[in-house]
């Protein structure tokens, strides 16, 4: 009987043990949920589904950080923060942005990048530097050799020597699609090529550097530089800064286009460190203004825009100025459908008179998918 009695005894004293323990356990993971549920508030991504994503993704976010670089001087600043709008308004990622700027442009940039954090609910990060070159080179000199924002673009892998990978983007881009698509592209990328672009042209008979270029370019029509995905960490075990000097003392004379044709004459000796992506990452007035010959962008939308030729800002090519005009009179905080998908719209649909404007649906198809709904925003 005694014995009967301590085992149930013991037998009870295991359950009690088991249940407390249960317990414990539990309420711990209770209070692990509710620090995850603080970071993730504190993270306060700006859209509730994407805050629910973020915690899912989080691990990922942080590996594949987004960073857009820009260099800024003179009279860029509205252009290059429209290029920003554009770039968050679509992203649903957080951002890294590097501006690299003259220095009486820096106070400017941190005010209204300050404003939008706060607008956004801190959907991304800054970091504003000053036009520099490094000191280890004989670099000084490219000051006097070039304008400032030109030459500052190809001593990138020196200057944020503590950064992997950017996207540089000219000030006169506009993201149509979220840049994440663009980055994705690095995922393409073989481990020789340290660069993304796109070709210059499409058409031999309207390209420039197969009839006009007096240097070595890149392929058959060479490649512009306004949309750049830049692996910084491959582009400094290459010793890109090395080839840049040489390089532009031997062609100096015949350079047109400034840094972007020091790096068609980099990739035309390196051919293979170089992946190029289609028309649609870097549409430009080009594309149509003869006649329409980036195919890509017409069925599927162009994912970039690239106003060069001063068309953001003048009647040219009416498409590429409707665009800018809707994201710049866009204001953060209000809804993306009526205040900038619709008007985007409606100023494409004014004018399909100009060469552009007949492939105005190059310009609207990848708005349309991200913001082209009242529901979804
Ligand atoms: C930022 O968060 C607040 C509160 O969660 C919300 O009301 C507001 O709409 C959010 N803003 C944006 C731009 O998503
Ligand atoms: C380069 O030199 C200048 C003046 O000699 C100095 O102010 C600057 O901080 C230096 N830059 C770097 C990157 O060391
Ligand atoms: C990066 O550059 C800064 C200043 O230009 C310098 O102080 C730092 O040591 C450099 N870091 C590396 C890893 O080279
Ligand atoms: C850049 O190249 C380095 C070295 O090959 C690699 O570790 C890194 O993942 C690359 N970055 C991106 C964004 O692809
Ligand atoms: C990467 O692609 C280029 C161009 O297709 C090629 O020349 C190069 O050999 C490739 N590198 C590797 C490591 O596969």
């Amino acid at each position: 009987m005694k014995s009967l009695y301590r085992f149930v005894i013991i037998f009870l004293c295991i359950i009690g043990v088991i249940i407390v323990l249960n317990i414990s356990s539990h309420s711990s993971s209770n209070k692990k949920n509710d620090e995850d549920s603080n970071t993730e508030i504190i993270s306060n991504h700006r859209d509730p589904r994407a805050r629910g994503r973020l915690k899912k993704e989080s691990m990922e976010i942080i590996n594949q950080e987004v960073t857009i670089c820009v260099v800024v001087c003179g009279d860029r600043l509205d252009e290059s923060l429209t290029m920003f709008k554009s770039a968050l308004v679509f992203t649903k990622k957080l951002l890294k942005l590097i501006v690299i700027a003259e220095d009486d442009l820096i106070v400017a940039f941190d005010e209204k990048l300050s404003e939008w954090k706060y607008l956004t609910n801190n959907s991304f990060t800054f970091v504003l530097k000053p036009i520099q070159f490094p000191n280890n080179s004989d670099a000084s000199m490219w000051k006097r050799l070039f304008k400032p924002c030109a030459a500052q673009r190809l001593f990138l892998p020196a200057l944020l020597n503590d950064t992997d990978a950017i996207l540089y983007v000219d000030t006169d881009t506009l993201f149509l699609a979220p840049p994440e698509l663009v980055w994705d592209e690095f995922k393409k990328m073989n481990s020789t090529q340290l660069a993304a672009l796109s070709p210059e042209h499409e058409d031999p008979n309207t390209g420039w550097y197969n009839r006009f270029a007096k240097h070595p370019y890149y392929g058959k029509l060479g490649v512009n530089s306004g949309v750049m995905l830049m692996n910084l960490t491959r582009m400094r075990e290459f010793r890109w800064t090395d080839y840049v000097i040489p390089i532009h003392k031997e062609y100096k004379l015949k350079i047109t286009w400034g840094d972007q044709d020091i790096i068609n004459i980099i990739f035309h000796y390196h051919p293979e460190r170089l992946y190029i992506y289609p028309c649609r990452y870097n549409y430009r007035p080009d594309h149509c203004m003869y006649m329409s010959v980036c195919t890509n962008a017409e069925t599927e939308g162009a994912l970039v825009i690239h106003g060069s030729r001063g068309t953001f800002h003048s009647q040219k090519q009416p498409p590429f100025r409707a665009v800018f005009r809707a994201m710049q009179q866009y204001q953060f905080g209000t809804d993306k459908y009526e205040n900038l998908f619709l008007p985007m719209q409606s100023y494409l649909m004014m004018d399909d008179n100009s060469h552009c404007g007949k492939v105005w649906k190059v310009f609207i198809i990848q708005p349309e998918i991200y913001i082209g709904n009242n529901f979804i925003n």
